[in-house]
């Protein structure tokens, strides 16, 4: 069956994927992310978004997707960011962020797809220590 399959696809990928409402509030959370954030679900489902960064954007989340809906001019959107994600241990990460606007009958969803960048950076400082 197709939601099955579709399920098992978001189980399984490799990038985290969260899910928000028009409000910023976390809808879902695929296990990927869950590891890279250190949450489980039942921790962060129902929370704002931005518990998951630090500042300055954790303070200025809720604006970033007021502005969105008012404006509709993407600044993430169809472009992606490398941006800095916050873990439940207190440490930050980098991670390259992709954000889709899902056009669902009767409700606003974004989704969020979460590709790490720790390791890559890692090895970037490494090379610059040997240049
Ligand atoms: C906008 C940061 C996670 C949805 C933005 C902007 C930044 C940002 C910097 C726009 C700034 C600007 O106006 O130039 C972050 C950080 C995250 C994060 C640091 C780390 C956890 C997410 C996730 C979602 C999301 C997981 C969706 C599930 C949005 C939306 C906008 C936005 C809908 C407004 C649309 C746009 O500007 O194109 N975020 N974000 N964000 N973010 Fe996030």
């Amino acid at each position: 069956e197709n939601a099955a399959l579709l399920k098992a696809i978001i189980e399984n990928a490799i990038d985290g994927i969260i899910t928000i409402d028009g409000r910023g509030h976390i809808e879902t959370i695929n296990p990927a992310a869950c590891k890279l954030f250190q949450y489980g679900p039942e921790e962060v489902i129902g929370k704002n978004v931005s518990v998951l960064m630090p500042p300055p954007d954790r303070d200025q989340h809720d604006q970033y997707i007021e502005r969105y809906q008012r404006t509709h001019e993407p600044h993430i959107i169809g472009i992606g960011r490398e941006v800095k994600g916050l873990r439940k241990d207190g440490s930050v990460f980098p991670f390259r962020l992709g954000v889709s606007e899902v056009p669902f009958p009767g409700r606003k969803i974004f989704t969020g797809f979460i590709h790490d960048l720790s390791r890559e950076k890692e090895a970037e400082e490494q090379l610059k220590e040997y240049a």
